[in-house]
């Protein structure tokens, strides 16, 4: 029997059509946790198809909340609880899923019974430090194994507010903290390094609460009560991230992805597209419950290289595996700084781009926070490893459309972690 884990990718010589992307990872985690604490039923249209989306909505239903699919493609139903969930009777699996783990523990904190957490292999070797201190420092206690990873025991309780800097630029830490704010006693602040991306807050604000941000700087009262709402999720842009790269490996290639999230958080990735050489137009801009979604059209041209550096590469975390991956055949190569984050994702993403790479014929420098590629590399298929990493699957996926000769991703059903039918979608447009 073939191994349906593997994939193989053959040259193709342009991309042409449009994709409907799945709902926002990001977006449709948050709204999912915010239902379930939330008075009233939430309805959710196209939420992300992801097994990370999945994990969350297994974790909130062994807290007691009931949600189902709609008829409706993509649709789901969440019975908001309000802000007392239920003792789970089970450990809550969150799978390869950081994002649940981090942004509920901000929830679990704030109830009052002892809730376990667990992951699978990745997630188990993934830092949680980040969430405990500031969770501790509210009033939680949390018990972790050795050197701060799961699995989680969070024994909650009553809260009180604090003023948190966390030393790393992450969305999920400031998700997790705002979350717990609205348990706490008094006004939680959070004061990030680099601006992340800001759909907590967005989120927050949709089911009612106020949020206030000045600068990096996001403040929560404690005791506010949210209220279900309907929403339609944008479609995922770090997703359509392996399109519009794969748009860019071939001039005259021509794209549309219709109803993308364009939040100005996750956009910069449009700028550096534009940048490299490739030719956008985005239209058709409206808002959704205070997300900026619009249709994205692309050309392929000349690829240029550029440099991701300190801002920068905290806005474009998720899209650097693709961004490197497609390097090696642009002009001018692509360096990536500030990135000791990657090491710490999935898999360690900067040495799993370096692998793959290597294994394809390219030169690369891997650093400890960073990479650089030549641009003007001439690649080869060859057999990859997604190293059980859903973007490093897709990214190596992209890569393999310019290559000579075939190759297979080994382990790419990865994918499904973000985006279940990534290869059905990328078979139909290449020629
Ligand atoms: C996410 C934030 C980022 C990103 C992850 C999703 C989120 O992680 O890499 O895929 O939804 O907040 P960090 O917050 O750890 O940087």
């Amino acid at each position: 029997m073939p191994d349906v884990s593997n994939v193989v990718v053959r040259p193709a010589c342009a991309v042409r059509g449009a994709v409907r992307i799945p709902g926002d990872k990001s977006i449709s985690h948050r709204y999912a946790m915010l239902a379930a604490i939330a008075e009233g039923t939430s309805r959710f249209q196209n939420f992300s198809a992801a097994r990370d989306c999945q994990s969350t909505l297994d974790c909130v239903a062994k807290l007691g909340c009931e949600w189902k699919r709609l008829e409706d493609d993509g649709a789901i139903e969440v019975r908001g609880m309000g802000p007392r969930l239920t003792a789970p009777a089970e450990v809550l699996d969150c799978g390869n899923s950081g994002s649940t783990m981090r942004m509920l523990s901000g929830i679990l904190a704030g109830q009052p019974f002892t809730s376990e957490l667990c992951g699978d292999e990745s997630l188990s070797r993934r830092p949680m430090a980040r969430i405990m201190t500031p969770l501790s420092e509210m009033g939680a206690k949390i018990e972790a194994a050795e050197g701060g990873r799961p699995p989680l025991r969070i024994h909650g309780g009553s809260l009180k507010a604090i003023r948190h800097r966390p030393e790393v630029a992450s969305a999920q830490v400031k998700s997790c903290v705002l979350f717990a704010g609205l348990f706490a006693a008094g006004e939680t602040v959070v004061e990030e390094p680099m601006r992340t991306r800001d759909h907590g807050e967005i989120a927050l604000r949709a089911f009612g609460a106020e949020v206030e941000r000045i600068g990096n700087a996001s403040r929560i009262a404690g005791g506010q009560r949210l209220r279900a709402i309907e929403a339609h999720v944008p479609g995922d842009l770090s997703s359509a991230a392996f399109f519009l790269c794969a748009a860019a490996l071939f001039p005259g290639s021509q794209i549309a992805l219709p109803g993308i999230l364009m939040n100005p958080t996750r956009a910069r990735l449009l700028d550096i597209l534009v940048q490299m050489g490739l030719k956008i137009s985005v239209a058709h801009l409206e808002e959704h419950q205070g997300e900026l979604v619009g249709t994205i059209e692309a050309r392929g041209a000349a690829w240029k290289g550029t440099v991701i550096a300190g801002a920068d590469t905290a806005a474009l975390i998720d899209e650097i595996p693709v961004l490197a991956a497609v390097a090696p055949y642009s002009e001018g190569g692509l360096e990536v700084r500030d990135a000791k984050e990657l090491r710490v994702k999935e898999t360690d993403r900067i040495a799993a781009v370096a692998a793959n790479l290597r294994k394809m014929g390219a030169e690369v420098e891997e650093r400890p926070d960073g990479m650089r590629i030549l641009g003007g590399q001439h690649l080869h298929g060859a057999e990859l490893d997604s190293f059980g990493d859903h973007r490093i699957a897709m990214a190596f996926a992209v890569a393999a459309l310019r290559a000579e000769g075939e190759t297979t991703i080994v382990g790419a059903d990865a994918a499904g972690v973000s985006y279940p039918t990534f290869f059905e979608e990328l078979r139909k447009i290449t020629e």
